[in-house]
């Protein structure tokens, strides 16, 4: 049976993720994968529950390291039920946001540093997606392109939050060059699009593709 991959996207709010996304998933089915789309938090009835009270608007007194750990239980979740059983299936997982956006939200933006990273050992241990593309917008852009949409818990952070998100995604860049590829954002929506498909394309071709079904 064809082998499954698992590939995350990350990036702040309003970085284009799921227009890029959507278009991944076109491009793969035309290879012949079956795709399996999925988001965190969420992608489960356990995980969308989760992500209720997470973002709640109204839960302004829920501590950081509730939050961490509510984010890693969706995750927990999510892999034991969607993303592993996928991947054994020989499906490819298109996943909106995984363990890095805990590393850079909470770790960096709620500055609770490392702990982020054992929460999350203990909750999916050494699952990681094949390829993580980081959806590279400045903080200042990014909140610029959601300023209309109505904002959740997160998105409701000041500036100085979401500047030290973007740092932490520029570490984790530099600490997984073989994992992370950082894309411009900026640009056309073609152009982005063209330079995720042909990572995605080189990592099949280098793993053979006799993908028949
Ligand atoms: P997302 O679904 O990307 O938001 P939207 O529905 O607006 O597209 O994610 C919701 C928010 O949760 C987003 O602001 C980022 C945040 N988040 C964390 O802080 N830590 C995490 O581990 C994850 C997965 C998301």
């Amino acid at each position: 049976m064809a082998r499954g991959y698992f590939i995350s996207f990350e990036g702040m709010d309003g970085s284009g993720k799921s227009t890029q996304i959507r278009r991944l998933k076109q491009h793969l089915e035309g290879r012949g994968y079956d795709v399996v789309l999925t988001r965190e938090p969420g992608g489960t009835e356990i995980g969308e529950k989760i992500r209720t009270i997470i973002l709640d608007k109204d839960h302004s007194q829920m501590t950081d390291l509730t939050e961490a750990m509510l984010y890693a239980a969706s995750r927990a979740q999510h892999v034991a039920e969607v993303i592993k059983p996928a991947i054994d299936r020989g499906q490819v997982v298109i996943c909106d946001r995984f363990v890095d956006s805990s590393i850079a939200y909470q770790g960096y933006g709620r500055g609770l540093g490392d702990s982020v990273q054992k929460i999350n050992d203990y909750a999916i241990g050494d699952y990681l997606p094949d390829v993580t593309f980081l959806m590279k917008v400045k903080p200042t852009v990014s909140t610029d392109r959601i300023k209309h949409r109505e904002k959740d818990r997160i998105e409701l952070e000041p500036e100085s939050f979401h500047e030290a998100v973007y740092r932490g995604y520029e570490e984790l860049e530099h600490r997984f060059p073989e994992r992370i590829t950082a894309i411009d954002a900026t640009r056309t929506i073609e152009e982005t699009e063209r330079e995720i498909l042909k990572r995605i394309d080189r990592l099949i071709d280098r793993n053979g593709t006799n993908n028949s079904r």
